[in-house]
């Protein structure tokens, strides 16, 4: 037997993708394995997400996490000293039962889902696999489906000075017949998206996660300038590939008012809801990510009864990767879709939790990175290991995105003739 008893767990302060501090945790097995994972941190957060903990105080914008390091060193080593690496599960529960709260605001998200994860990694280089095959179980014999990426390219909303309202302009490709493929499409598209940048003027570098600086007149010039790329790029748009928005519009509604800055327009409930379904309709958009604010439940439904035979409506901020908020808005048909960001729930069992009930729901799932990253490559292992319908982890630039995509072509080369790519059926409506 493998003995993957928790003999060490280290906490050491890195630094992530916006220069900001985060927590990286270590640990080593009895046996001398190890495993390492790093929080990441979100720029447009939901309100129900895990606490992510900040010291405050004059050092780097009060942004340091010397306090969530600390109750790794002083509670977690020693609580976790002597378990089994290979019951997550049980870990899990003792990280939780640690806490005492119900969004990890006591130790802090950040340092719980560090050891979470790394515990998960510590398990797999015991056993000697990749994380994503420690993760299939049983399933990592046969067919394995690799997720769809969904791939950003121009930045917005939080991520970019708010230049444009909504906050991802992204594309999937419906079409591919392989991860590698998908990603070959989304090259020339970003390129040919920079092209066109350049050609008006427009290029003025990337956002947070890489995609395009948003230099355009209003939202929806984003969308046009979007589709004109996957045509100029060679593609038909809307079958070979296709245009997947998150709209993060928690960021500027409230009280089911939608308040667009660039556009100077503000709309009711009723009419933001009316006016996403007329993008939804006039451009060749197949998923619509957090169209109304975290605090709207109705826009939601209603988005989603407009929409839903088109496109996914996918819950990120309005879902904060929870089991129980997705069963309720599953109930009440508010989504159809859940983004899955194991930081939003603090451990990985509650991040996989939240996987299942969407999964069970008849939800699809996508498996998602944040704004503020680094070279930690777990969530890819996730997306496959746990077979999630996407991945999504920003754009197609920038080597804290990049890790993870050439991460998830490695999997798909080494899984061979077991790997399976079916992005079509992701997408509702029949396109391609
Ligand atoms: P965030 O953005 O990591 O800043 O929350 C990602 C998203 O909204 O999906
Ligand atoms: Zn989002």
């Amino acid at each position: 037997m493998t003995d993957t008893t928790i003999r060490r767990i280290h906490a050491r302060r890195v630094w992530d993708s916006r220069g900001r501090p985060t927590v990286e945790a270590e640990v080593t097995t009895a046996r001398g394995a190890v495993g390492r994972a790093i929080a990441p941190a979100g720029a447009s957060t939901g309100s129900g997400e895990a606490v992510d903990r900040r010291d405050g105080g004059k050092a780097f914008g009060g942004l340091d996490v010397q306090h969530a390091l600390g109750a790794i060193r002083t509670e977690i080593a020693p609580a976790l000293a002597g378990m089994d690496a290979a019951d997550q599960a049980a870990v899990d529960r003792r990280l939780i039962a640690l806490d005492g709260t119900g969004n990890k605001s006591r130790l802090g998200g950040n340092a719980t889902i560090a050891v979470s994860m790394a515990v998960a990694h510590a398990a797999a280089a015991a056993h000697d696999m990749p994380l994503w095959r420690w993760l299939a179980g049983s399933a990592a014999d046969g067919p394995i489906v690799m997720p769809v990426p969904e791939i950003q390219i121009f930045g917005g909303g939080a991520h970019a000075d708010a230049r444009v309202d909504l906050q991802d302009f992204m594309v999937v490709c419906p079409a591919a017949t392989t991860f590698a493929q998908a990603l070959d499409w989304t090259a020339e598209v970003y390129r040919t998206a920079g092209a066109i940048m350049a050609e008006g003027g427009r290029r003025q570098g990337v956002a947070d996660e890489g995609g395009w600086w948003p230099a355009f007149a209003d939202n929806e010039e984003a969308m046009a300038t979007l589709t004109q790329a996957i045509e100029r790029a060679g593609f038909r748009a809307g079958e070979e590939v296709a245009i997947a928005l998150d709209v993060a519009a928690t960021q500027f509604g409230r009280d089911g008012a939608y308040r667009l800055r660039l556009d100077e327009r503000s709309y009711d409930r009723g009419e933001w809801a009316a006016r996403v379904a007329e993008w939804v309709g006039r451009y060749p958009i197949v998923s619509v990510e957090d169209p109304m604010a975290e605090d709207d439940p109705e826009g939601m439904a209603a988005v989603t009864a407009a929409i839903a035979d088109r496109a996914l409506v996918v819950g990120d901020d309005f879902l904060v990767t929870n089991a129980g908020r997705i069963q309720a808005a599953a109930a009440a048909k508010a989504c159809t879709a859940a983004l899955i960001k194991p930081n939003q729930a603090g451990t990985l069992t509650e991040t996989k939790a939240a996987l299942d009930a969407a999964r069970a729901a008849g939800m699809r799932t996508i498996v998602s990175a944040r704004s503020g990253e680094t070279e930690d490559v777990t969530v890819a292992h996730l997306a496959v290991g746990w077979q999630a319908d996407q991945l999504k982890v920003g754009s197609f630039a920038r080597s804290e995105r990049m890790a993870k995509w050439n991460e998830a072509l490695r999997i798909e080369e080494a899984l061979g003739e077991r790997a399976r790519f079916r992005a079509a059926r992701v997408f509702p409506g029949g396109r391609a």
